[in-house]
């Protein structure tokens, strides 16, 4: 992993007293409101339905041990509101039809983005708090704000086997050019970057403002292809391809012509229309050329000042070679007995075998695997952990993947650097915890949104459906025969929760002060078994909470029923729904309707 240099600790550090100072002086009513509110923001604090919210930021992912015990510790002493404020919420929430709501504390929350997000610290803690994070180099800077957001990636990048290109070390020169950057401070509109180095997408790129996907060209040398102006919300727009291979070294430089232009011709007069994706849309090529101008200006009249020395990619990749593990000499005959005794315990055990199959991934050493521990489990919201879970968690990558854990995309924790024979053992430890459940991929290990729980910006509540999917669907068997299926839930139109790209999406909406849900079939991330990059389409009228779980259920008993299979294996649901088009799925989803709530929108 990166190791922060002392310039970069003394610099978290320095914020964190910021932060402590503006916070004083809002306490001693020397700021206002609205004068405190832009300076928290930009260390990740924001307000929301009950409660402030703290963003982490987690870089491209990668945590350590330790600083997931800190982030037990904010979540065990600071992620709980005083009993007032508690049974207040929870009166609000009471008053909710539909699914039983109850509001919990502290934990943290893994996001899409591979953040950590808190719901519950008071603002007079927060202080507290980032001088915690900045024990262990953790902070909310540029988690917040119209400015470049965390850069997500692929969470198997260096171990995955379908790897082309390690993209680590560029994720955290991207990193290190965009923190502070000082011209794309104050940009239209958020900005988001994701990057992918393998052959699989498992980053998304296509729904991110910059899609960059690690390549080698016909000489073998490394580079870019760049997407740009991909992004959800009220308009799902898929990245367009412009450029498709841009010289590894020159990436800071294009990236600087791609948000420069942006940062110019972006709509600062519409907060709707100001995302890069509706710039694309609207200038297509001439926006491309006005990049490819900027970017030639760069590299003559600059100086390409941002050409990535080679000197510089070798000091940042260093950091990232692969961990020093303990394994015996003659690996050859060491591997071949670890092997065995791995297929003897998942021949004597099939929770065991079941959980190999799917939450261990192949590795580029093959003395070692990616282990997937599951935060989708019954009774706790999608991605969330509680203190002892994130401790516990926290101690299994210390023993067993050296020091080193990836927050993933599906809001779940990767360890990368899993020894072959001690996979037995991390099995029943993480079993004994509740992170062991063999799901990953499945329909339960959905991504799901906060909601209106606890978001301000909510129209529906999501979490209320996830956990009610997560109850209907705990036989294992019958989970294992739906194969794999996203699923997505975003609690309103920002999309917080991805739901245009699941298999199945879910977007809660508001009609006459009650919650109602959109379903959309067929969207795509970009995963090898999604097909291509896709939003999802809307199967009709909007369905209410009660009605959502019966509704699923039709869809998948109409993937069962139409579904083929080849050789003994079952066509997937993304498939069937491809082949045989909308309309059964439509149809079916409509019949589920209770009639009692049958209205038409
Ligand atoms: C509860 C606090 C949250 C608030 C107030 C919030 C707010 C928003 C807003 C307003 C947008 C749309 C921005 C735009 O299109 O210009 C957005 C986008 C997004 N949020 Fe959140 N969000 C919250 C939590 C989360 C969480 C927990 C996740 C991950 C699970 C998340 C992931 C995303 C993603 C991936 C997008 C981009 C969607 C796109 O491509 O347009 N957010 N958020
Ligand atoms: S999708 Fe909407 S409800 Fe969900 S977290 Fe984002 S802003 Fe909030």
């Amino acid at each position: 992993m990166y190791q922060y240099t002392e310039f970069d600790k003394q610099f978290v550090r320095a914020r964190a007293a910021q932060h402590r100072d503006q916070l004083e002086r809002f306490q001693a009513g020397q700021l206002t409101g609205d004068e405190f509110k832009p300076l928290r923001l930009q260390n990740g604090w924001y307000v929301q339905r009950y409660a402030p919210m703290l963003r982490v930021a987690v870089p491209y992912g990668e945590i350590t041990a330790p600083q997931l015990h800190v982030l037990a510790q904010i979540a065990r002493e600071y992620d709980t509101p005083d009993a007032a404020l508690l049974a207040e919420a929870q009166a609000t929430q009471d008053k909710i039809a539909g699914l039983a709501p109850k509001l919990t504390t502290n934990y943290g929350h893994f996001t899409t983005r591979q953040n950590v997000q808190f719901n519950w610290i008071p603002l007079s803690r927060s202080a507290d708090v980032m001088d915690l994070l900045a024990t262990v180099n953790l902070h909310g800077i540029q988690t917040s704000g119209n400015c470049i957001r965390n850069t997500t990636t692929d969470a198997l990048a260096g171990v995955a086997v379908d790897e082309l290109v390690d993209l680590r070390p560029y994720a955290e020169l991207i990193r290190q050019w965009s923190t502070l950057h000082p011209e794309f401070a104050f940009l239209p509109r958020k900005f988001k970057i994701a990057i992918t180095g393998a052959a699989e997408d498992r980053a998304a790129i296509g729904w991110h403002d910059v899609g960059l996907q690690m390549v080698k060209n016909a000489q073998g040398e490394i580079g870019f292809k760049v997407q740009v102006g991909g992004g959800m919300g009220r308009t799902p727009v898929v990245g367009t391809e412009i450029r498709a291979f841009l010289p590894w070294n020159q990436i800071m430089n294009y990236l600087e012509a791609v948000i420069r232009v942006y940062n110019r011709w972006g709509r600062r007069d519409n907060l709707y229309k100001a995302r890069i994706k509706i710039l694309v849309k609207a200038e297509g090529q001439r926006y491309f050329d006005e990049v490819e101008a900027e970017y030639r200006d760069i590299l003559e009249k600059d100086g390409g000042l941002h050409t990535i020395p080679q000197a510089e990619f070798d000091r940042v990749a260093a950091s990232f070679a692969a961990p020093v593990l303990d394994l015996p000499a003659n690996s050859a005959e060491w591997l071949a007995n670890a092997e065995a005794d791995v297929s003897i315990e998942a021949a004597k055990t099939p929770a065991f075998a079941r959980w190999m199959a799917q939450n261990v991934t192949p590795h580029q050493n093959p003395a070692l695997r990616a282990v997937t521990l599951s935060f989708k489990r019954k009774g706790q919201a999608p991605g969330d952990a509680t203190a002892d879970q994130l401790d516990a968690a926290a101690d299994l990558v210390a023993q067993y993947s050296a020091s080193e854990a990836r927050v993933t995309h599906t809001q779940n924790l990767v360890l990368p650097w899993v020894r072959l024979d001690q996979l037995h053992a991390l099995w029943l430890q993480a079993k004994a915890l509740g992170l062991a459940q063999p799901n990953i991929g499945l329909l339960t290990d959905m991504i799901a949104c906060p909601g209106g729980d606890y978001c301000a910006l909510a129209n529906a509540r999501s979490l209320p459906l996830a956990a009610a999917i997560t109850e209907r669907y705990q036989d294992l068997d019958e989970l294992n025969d739906l194969g794999q299926i996203d699923f997505h839930i975003s609690g309103c139109i920002n999309s917080c929760g991805h739901h245009h790209s699941g298999h199945i999406g879910i977007l809660g909406v508001d009609k006459d002060g009650k919650e109602w849900y959109q379903v959309t079939l067929g969207g795509s991330d970009g995963k090898a078994l999604s097909g291509p990059t896709v939003a999802g389409k809307v199967v009709g009228p909007s369905f209410s909470s009660f009605e959502v779980p019966d509704v699923i259920e039709a869809i998948l008993d109409t993937y069962k029923a139409l579904r083929t299979s080849q050789g003994g294996k079952a066509e997937a649901f993304v498939d069937t729904l491809r082949r045989v088009g909308q309309d059964p799925f439509k149809a079916a989803a409509n019949a589920a309707r209770h009639p009692a709530e049958a209205q038409t929108a």
